[in-house]
């Protein structure tokens, strides 16, 4: 059996999926699809949304993976019922796996515009815990920031104190990465919040929900990470890339230019 996972994402979001991935599971073989060319996700309407996710689903079945991750939440939100449609293979999502890791009663979810507006995450959240009540905070800063790099420096301080506040003010006691891309900032996070605010990255779940149904975990867990077993493909400017994963994931494997439309 062809046991490459599939993952994707508009961007380097989809690192925090991978990184917890190969982390929990050791060097899995897999397709890791970023649509560069259409970065970001969160802005468009749910049509163009629903239009992409197709696409992508085609490309990833042509590969032929045995699994599709869906490490973009604006997808998720969006085109999930198109995802499992079309993907002939399971899907997992980072929807779920956080509405499963959630443990207090007030949450605060951080998310794209697209995301945010799709209240995908209080209805999966309220169904897992009718208690919950969930505040969800929509962010367009953040994934051009993270993209471009601007992840230092005031203006991000104040970008993020702007999308914290509301949610510090409904007094949230954890707080939901419901974007992939958000991960990425976990020390400005930490420097901004309060410490008994707790942080919830659904990678960390998607990765565990993986145990069970594939049993790829069986060379152990802490292998460290390792792109060797990862193709990485790109819709626009390949070289741009392999410079990102070499800043986020410390490596600089060849990427691929493929087309989606
Ligand atoms: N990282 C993706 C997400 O989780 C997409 C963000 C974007 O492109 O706006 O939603």
């Amino acid at each position: 059996m062809n046991s490459s996972l599939g993952l994707f994402d508009s961007g380097i979001g989809g690192f925090t999926v991978l990184s917890s991935v190969l982390q929990r599971h050791g060097n899995v073989p897999s397709v890791y699809l970023a649509d560069t060319k259409r970065v970001p996700y969160g802005d468009r309407k749910p049509g163009e949304i629903r239009l992409i996710a197709s696409q992508v689903v085609s490309w990833l079945r042509d590969q032929q993976v045995s699994a599709v991750l869906v490490a973009c939440n604006t997808t998720n939100s969006l085109a999930l019922d198109i995802l499992e449609k079309e993907a002939g293979v399971p899907v997992f999502g980072l929807i779920s796996s956080a509405a499963e890791m959630v443990s207090e009663k007030r949450i605060g979810v951080l998310a794209t515009p697209a995301t945010a507006a799709s209240g995908a995450y209080r209805t999966q959240i309220e169904a897992f815990k009718s208690n919950a009540v969930v505040f969800e905070q929509s962010c367009p800063k953040f994934v051009p920031m993270i993209e471009a790099g601007d992840i230092f420096g005031e203006e991000i301080q104040m970008v993020a104190m702007n999308y914290l506040r509301p949610l510090l003010d409904a007094g949230v006691e954890e707080i939901v990465f419901g974007c992939s891309h958000y991960p990425l900032l976990t020390p400005l996070f930490k420097k901004l919040l309060p410490e008994d605010i707790r942080l919830v990255d659904p990678a960390i779940g998607l990765a565990k929900k993986l145990d069970s149904v594939f049993r790829i975990n069986s060379q152990g867990f802490d292998k460290g990470l390792s792109l060797d077993s990862t193709r990485f493909c790109v819709t626009e400017d390949p070289l741009g890339f392999t410079a990102k994963i070499l800043k986020w994931l410390g490596e600089s494997p060849k990427v691929e230019l493929i087309s989606l439309q």
